[in-house]
């Protein structure tokens, strides 16, 4: 059976944790490494299965991964050995689909499994097809792969429909290898695209704009070698927040980058959790109940969809109704049936959510359907009265490294059942 974790609810979370780094900084700038046949060294790589999956895709297409003794990841892909990215990683993995942009800028030609529907929604890549159709590639699907040519990518103005993080990403990449100047418009302003920008810019592509909608990119004929760090990761930073809150605890970021986190220390502030800054400390101080709040997710700075589903547990047990509305993926509130399995009183309806809060949840077995969440799942039983068990908790793994660790070092009643 997959492993599961047991948490007996209702102990008030206290005390210091690290936040890790961020795993979705980390998968594109691992597939960075793709573009150039020097080593790339990243710092402080998190522990996550996604990294793993990451790592596999990458030493199939020729890489040679190191772990060096200072704990650093390094990455070198001194010749390009094959050109695909198979089904079956990107089936379990949909930001393998980061490979395309660099695996097509450095050798001419990419073949990568069409992602397809997943959990959370269909989530097409048509954006990152026509941004690379921009740069002057051949794109056909062949058998449920893109089949992407080019002799060498041209730089160009690409505009994008919607707002894409991992596409903005893959575009950048694609770009960095490319000949003469890209402007990417309605470009992701994620604090990730940010990071991999600044690792673009240290591998020798010129990168700005980063941060803004508008990004230009003046690519190189040849890539080299870098060391990077990686920023921390906001939504597990959120998500620790969250089980302070949840929990009328008392909890302490340390590394944390508050500046990425403003619309989640709003809304927690809104819940009525009190809010402490310092450097790369934030505490939060939880509120005997939460308030009610409204939720809009929304492209970065605005409230991250990633953090939607942990939010939605505590509004759960808070005081009075809180509507929830989705704007980037039609189909992510399927832990709101497993919290109403604990009591919640959620009603869903498209792209909204209506929140009665309860008093309180109830421990029940309960299972996990993508990332985000299973951490709402393990946020409810922290507060839960009794016994929770989440299943499946193999989703989890994928983007928290060791979350019932970090969660037991802090006092939560917390154990993993393999
Ligand atoms: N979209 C299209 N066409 C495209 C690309 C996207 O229609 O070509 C749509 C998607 O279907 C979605 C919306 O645009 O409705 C936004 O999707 P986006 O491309 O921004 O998502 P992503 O790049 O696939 C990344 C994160 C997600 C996070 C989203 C939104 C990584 C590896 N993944 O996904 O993280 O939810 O941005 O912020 O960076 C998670 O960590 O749990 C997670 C799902």
């Amino acid at each position: 059976m997959p492993a599961r974790l047991v948490i007996e609810g209702g102990a008030p979370l206290r005390g210091e944790v690290p936040v890790s780094a961020a795993k979705n900084a980390a998968l594109p700038a691992l597939c960075a490494a793709l573009l150039t046949s020097e080593a790339v060294v990243l710092d402080n790589v998190p522990d996550l299965a996604d990294v793993a999956t990451t790592r596999r895709l990458l030493a199939r297409l020729g890489a040679e991964i190191a772990d060096d003794p200072d704990g650093a990841t390094r990455v070198r892909v001194a010749n390009v050995a094959s050109h695909e990215a198979a089904y079956e990683l990107v089936s379990t993995m949909r930001a393998s689909v980061l490979v395309l942009g660099p695996l097509l800028a450095r050798t001419g030609v990419a073949r990568v499994a069409l992602p397809g529907g997943c959990a959370i929604g269909v989530r097409p890549i048509d954006q990152h097809l026509k941004g690379l159709q921009k740069l002057g590639a051949d794109i056909a699907i062949q058998s449920g792969y893109v089949e992407a040519r080019a002799s060498r990518l041209k730089g160009a103005r690409i505009t994008t429909d919607l707002v894409t993080v991992t596409g903005t990403e893959n575009l950048m990449m694609a770009a960095a290898l490319a000949e003469g100047t890209t402007m990417l418009e309605n470009a992701a302003r994620e604090p990730e695209v940010v990071d991999l920008a600044r690792l673009l810019v240290a591998m020798g592509a010129r990168v700005e704009g980063a941060g803004t909608e508008r990004i230009e990119i003046e690519g190189r004929p040849e890539l080299g070698g870098a060391r990077h760090r990686i920023i921390p990761d906001r939504i597990e930073a959120g998500t620790l927040l969250v089980a302070s809150a949840i929990t009328g605890g008392d909890v302490t970021l340390t590394g944390a980058a508050p500046r990425h986190l403003t619309a989640t220390l709003a809304k927690l502030e809104e819940c009525g959790a009190a809010i402490t800054v310092d450097g790369d400390r934030v505490r939060c101080q939880g509120p005997a109940r939460p308030s009610a709040a409204d939720v809009i997710t929304s492209p970065f700075p605005g409230f991250p969809t990633d953090m939607q589903a942990q939010v939605m547990a505590l509004l759960g047990v808070a005081d009075g109704l809180s509507k929830i509305s989705e704007t980037i993926f039609e189909n992510r509130f399927m832990h709101a049936a497993e919290l109403n399995r604990m009591g919640a009183r959620i009603e869903t309806d498209g792209s909204t959510a209506v929140v009665r809060g309860v008093d309180a949840y109830q421990g029940a077995p309960v299972m996990a359907t993508d990332l985000r969440a299973s951490a709402s799942l393990v946020l409810a039983g922290l507060a839960a009265r009794g016994t929770t068990e989440v299943s499946r908790v193999y989703h989890l793994d994928r983007g928290y490294e060791r979350l019932e660790v970090k969660l037991g070092a802090l006092g939560a009643r917390i154990r993993r059942v393999a």
